[in-house]
């Protein structure tokens, strides 16, 4: 497979004024709904509404990807009343929102080890990303059971597996055998809920991306917090390494 996109890394990728990539850590459920002395749980369901108004705002904004971290590999260790609670809100979101994905013209991707699903979840992500395969305005990828060490563990499996000859694996070969080689690098990363960390989201792909942190509760995220993220991701500087004078004469 030729990649498309330029590697962060490899060569100086153009850093586009609307972020070609939106890339979400939606954290702060939790705490939403124990400020309303709710269940976590509610706090959940409120989140999945966010998402829906998520996806519009950036399919509006000219946004090309966006990647949405739903579950990680490590929130298997949460309370097993609660894991099965987001099992099942990923299954409804599943069976409620492809038809309307489809009428806005927004492709699905889900990444992670699919492995730990049951089959009916894995047959609905596998006809969700079939039925919404064609569309090409925004590429809606969620992370589930998702771990970015993980994914670089799978990518350099997967090309061992091609070349059981070879001894070195090389920057290019690993990104194309990463879970989103369909995308480029996220220009912008957000992480809602305060909280300054990566959690093992895109480990790969976030090496020169722009980090937003906001105290903003995902259940409260709205266009205004985008915009926020957008217009701050604006002001920065994307060198790659070079200087601030180099910018300046090319
Ligand atoms: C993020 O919200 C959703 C998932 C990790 C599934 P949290 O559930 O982590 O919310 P807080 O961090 O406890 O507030
Ligand atoms: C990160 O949130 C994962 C998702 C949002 C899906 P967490 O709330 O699980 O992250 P930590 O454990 O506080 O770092
Ligand atoms: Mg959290």
């Amino acid at each position: 497979m030729i990649r498309k996109f330029f590697s962060s890394t490899a060569e100086i990728p153009d850093a586009p004024p609307v972020p070609r990539h939106i890339a979400i850590i939606m954290d702060g459920n939790g705490r939403w709904a124990k400020k309303r002395l709710m269940p976590r749980v509610a706090g959940h369901v409120q989140g999945v509404e966010r998402v829906r108004n998520v996806i519009k705002s950036c399919a509006d904004r000219g946004v090309e990807f966006l990647t949405l971290f739903a579950f990680s590999s490590e929130n298997w260790r949460r309370p097993a009343d609660e894991v099965t609670k987001l099992m099942e809100l990923f299954v409804m979101a599943l069976e409620r929102e492809v038809d309307k994905l489809n009428r806005n013209g927004i492709r699905l991707r889900i990444i992670g080890d699919l492995s730990r699903f049951d089959d009916k979840l894995r047959k609905l992500i596998a006809d969700g990303e079939a039925a919404t395969a064609k569309h090409t305005r925004l590429t809606l990828t969620v992370a589930a059971n998702y771990g970015g060490r993980w994914d670089i563990m799978q990518a350099v499996n997967a090309w061992r597996a091609e070349h059981p000859h070879s001894h070195a694996i090389n920057e290019d070969a690993l990104a194309e055998h990463l879970s989103m080689a369909y995308a480029p690098e996220p220009d912008l990363f957000i992480r809602t809920g305060g909280e300054q960390r990566i959690s093992n989201f895109l480990l790969w792909q976030l090496a020169y991306t722009e980090l937003y942190f906001t105290k903003t509760l995902w259940p409260d995220f709205d266009a205004a917090t985008l915009d926020a993220a957008i217009a701050s991701y604006q002001k920065r500087e994307r060198r790659f390494g070079r200087t601030s004078e180099q910018l300046v004469q090319s």
